[in-house]
């Protein structure tokens, strides 16, 4: 029921991987509880439903729920929609996208992390199939014409405005704002035409680490380091001493993905090992292989010395 994008058996993955059978796709960013997405994929048992939500704790509550009421057809991702259209949905695949009650971002410095932007129109017209649409329900009247215009920018789309389907507003936010007495908002964004750049699936990676030749030191001075990366930023966090090494918990931030992980330097059979940890299952992605690359280069003037390179960064 959750998709754990390092553990799918093919990159990009397939619509069997994710869901056992092919079907018509369907997108849901922002899932909250779940109740929209249970009660549509019950509708269309013959449609293939994905759900993408940042936050772990409705991810949890959604879980419960299609487990309780027995829902088969839906698959859940926790982490950035946009992640999910990139990686997850084959190009040209998707029947619906569903946005209900998007986060509105009302402040003017904030505008950046809307969803709905004139970049997000673009890509996901890669995504839609023939005929495809995405179906906006909102009751922030502001956020609905920013979403418009957006839309409209790219000429890729025909923008239907119509009163919301009453199954769009029995969801948790749309019964919060009904109780406020606030309106509601929809419209229908039908792709027309599709945008020439591709936008292929980020690149995953089966390894990631480098041996060493040392005597591992007891501490490891990289609390709270930041490391830039080509495309984002990592970090590491903490370290930890183990019985066969360190472990060193590392964010990495790169575009629609954040990871935090462990990476680890520990006895092995052939030598020291530096490299990403199983633990969590992360996405071995080009900034995990430079995060690993940095470690490296930091255990070095500690006496270490590199003897092989795995990271993709080349043997220094
Ligand atoms: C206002 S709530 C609406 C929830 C639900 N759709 C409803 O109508 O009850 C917005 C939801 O979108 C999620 N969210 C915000 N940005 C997101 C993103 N980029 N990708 C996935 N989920 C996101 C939030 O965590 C939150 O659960």
């Amino acid at each position: 029921m959750l998709v754990r994008p390092a553990l799918l058996p093919s990159w990009p993955p397939r619509l069997e991987d994710l869901f056992g059978r092919a079907g018509p796709l369907v997108l849901e960013i922002g899932f909250g509880d779940g109740r929209f997405a249970a009660e549509l994929a019950k509708a269309h048992p013959g449609w293939l439903l994905l759900g993408a939500e940042v936050s772990a704790g409705s991810v949890v509550r959604a879980l419960r729920r299609l487990r309780r009421e027995g829902v088969e057809n839906v698959r859940l991702y926790h982490g950035q929609g946009p992640f999910a259209l990139r990686n997850l949905v084959p190009e040209r695949s998707l029947l619906q996208v569903i946005v209900n009650f998007p986060d509105p971002w009302p402040k003017k410095r904030h505008r950046g992390r809307r969803l709905l932007q004139e970049s997000f129109f673009r890509r996901l017209s890669t995504r839609l199939g023939e005929g495809g649409a995405l179906l906006l329900t909102t009751d922030h009247e502001e956020y609905f014409r920013f979403a418009l215009e957006e839309a409209e920018r790219t000429g890729l789309y025909r923008v239907e405005v119509r009163p919301p389907p009453e199954t769009h507003l029995r969801t948790k936010y749309a019964l919060k704002w009904e109780a406020a007495g606030r309106g509601f908002f929809h419209a229908v964004f039908t792709k027309v035409a599709e945008d020439p750049s591709p936008w292929p699936p980020i690149r995953r990676y089966p390894v990631a680490h480098a041996l060493l030749e040392g005597n591992l030191p007891e501490s490891l001075p990289f609390r709270k380091t930041p490391v830039p990366l080509r495309k984002g930023m990592a970090v590491f966090l903490e370290v930890a001493r183990g019985e066969e090494g360190a472990y060193v918990l590392t964010r990495v931030e790169e575009e629609d993905l954040v990871q935090e992980l462990l990476l680890e330097v520990r006895e092995s059979e052939r030598g020291l090992y530096a490299g990403v940890s199983r633990f969590g299952s992360p996405l071995i992605t080009d900034g995990v292989r430079q995060a690993v690359a940095a470690l490296v280069r930091l255990l070095e003037p500690l006496g270490l010395k590199v003897v092989q390179d795995h990271t993709g960064e080349g043997l220094r």
